[in-house]
């Protein structure tokens, strides 16, 4: 697999970066993870093009979650919230303008310069323990470590774990939001499998981790962004009550078989099935002469294209809103990224819907394309080109 969110200009495609994308279950801690993942400071790089801005629902949960957390701290002495992997203060910027003492722990440069610019203090570096412990000396502990979509794509876990131990005060909690592994199973959503995505978290494998740096999950929340994500509390052992959710994911969990092997087998079987229906559907449009345009340019469709080998034979292009990919290449499969306004010019027969995290708000703003006759193609849970 290239590198999911690595869109490339032609004359870069000799020298794109290649590497074996496999997942493996810990038999001990039951966490699922990618077994060979380029290392962070490879892929958070300068020129990293994820926005978390980049998409209105996005942007509109973590506003959300800034709402939430100012209530939460409301009555506390000079509180103060940390978060890692702040990208470009989409959420901080509201802890920030209500005056609240913040921090963001932002890796990538251009994120960190632009969260500074939204009035947000940053720190452009990689979360570890010997950093929580210089937060902690320079600014005192955290009341709250928030983190979205950042700590499963942290290969050196235990330093994130360890550090939110330091940073927390007696009663701080690390609040955390990923994608949660049982949507994955359940959907088939293979296609969140990616070299950015190191851990795919079950409440049992975050607890298994809790317990090592004296932390345990508090409470638990399903949130319906991304594709399906788990939010987790987490604070010192015995300093709060465990919330019933807690109890009721494990359940839930250990009926889906979510520490058990043969899950992922048969997981693994279904998703070549799905790869094989396909590029069936795909090369059955294109040899009635169909033509068919990808729909989002996301680190998602950079696993399925390449996983099902989808060229510009079978997809033209891919049009997305994020002007840092278009005119540019996708991963590995190098289908063209263009604005989307060429999806119009004119409408393809069938689109492929990639960011189906976001079908909703997509099929609202692309009736257009349905009332000329167009169609979608899903591939999540199951292959299904629209009648
Ligand atoms: P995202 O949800 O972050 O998914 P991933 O983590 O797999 O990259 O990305 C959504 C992508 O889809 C982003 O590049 C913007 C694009 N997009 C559109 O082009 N049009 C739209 O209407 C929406 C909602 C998203």
């Amino acid at each position: 697999m290239p590198r999911s969110n690595r869109f490339i200009s032609p004359d870069e495609i000799a020298s794109e970066h290649w590497f074996r994308l496999a997942t493996g279950l810990c038999p001990a801690c039951k966490m699922v993870q990618v077994l060979e993942a380029p290392p962070g400071d490879e892929i958070f790089t300068a020129d990293y093009s994820y926005l978390t801005s980049g998409t209105t629902a996005m942007r509109g949960h973590l506003k959300g979650v800034a709402q939430s957390l100012k209530l939460e701290l409301r009555g506390r002495p000079d509180p103060f919230v940390v978060e890692l992997g702040c990208n470009d203060g989409a959420m901080l910027h509201t802890i920030a303008e209500a005056g609240i003492r913040h921090l963001g722990v932002e890796p990538t440069q251009v994120h960190a310069d632009y969260a500074a610019s939204r009035g947000v203090s940053t720190l452009t570096e990689f979360f570890n323990a010997e950093l929580a412990t210089r937060i902690r000396d320079t600014s005192g502990p955290a009341d709250i470590i928030f983190a979205a979509n950042t700590i499963c794509e942290i290969q050196d876990i235990r330093q994130v774990f360890d550090g939110a131990a330091i940073l927390l005060g007696p009663e701080g909690m690390l609040i955390f939001e990923d994608p949660y592994l049982g949507d994955l199973v359940e959907k088939n959503a293979f296609d969140q499998i990616c070299d950015e995505h190191v851990f795919y978290f079950s409440v049992h494998s975050v607890s298994e981790l809790a317990q090592r740096c004296g932390l345990e999950v508090i409470d638990v929340e399903h949130l319906p962004v991304g594709g399906g994500e788990l939010r987790y509390r987490l604070a010192r052992r015995g300093c709060y009550q465990t919330k019933p959710s807690v109890q009721y994911h494990l359940a839930r969990e250990a009926r889906a078989g979510l520490s058990q092997l043969e899950t992922f087998v048969a997981f693994a079987e279904r998703v070549h099935s799905i790869a094989r229906q396909l590029t069936d559907v795909l090369s059955e449009c294109r040899a009635r002469g169909q033509r068919v345009v990808g729909y989002g340019a996301t680190m998602k469709s950079a696993t399925v294209t390449n996983f099902c080998h989808i060229t510009t034979e079978l997809v033209e292009f891919v049009c997305d809103t994020t002007p840092a990919k278009q005119g540019l290449l996708t991963p590995g499969a190098h289908l063209p990224v263009r604005p989307p306004e060429a999806f119009a010019d004119p409408y393809p027969d069938v689109a492929l819907m990639f960011a189906w995290n976001h079908e909703a708000e997509i099929r609202a703003k692309e009736q257009a394309f349905t009332n000329s006759g167009g169609r979608w193609l899903r591939y999540v849970p199951e292959v299904a080109l629209e009648r």
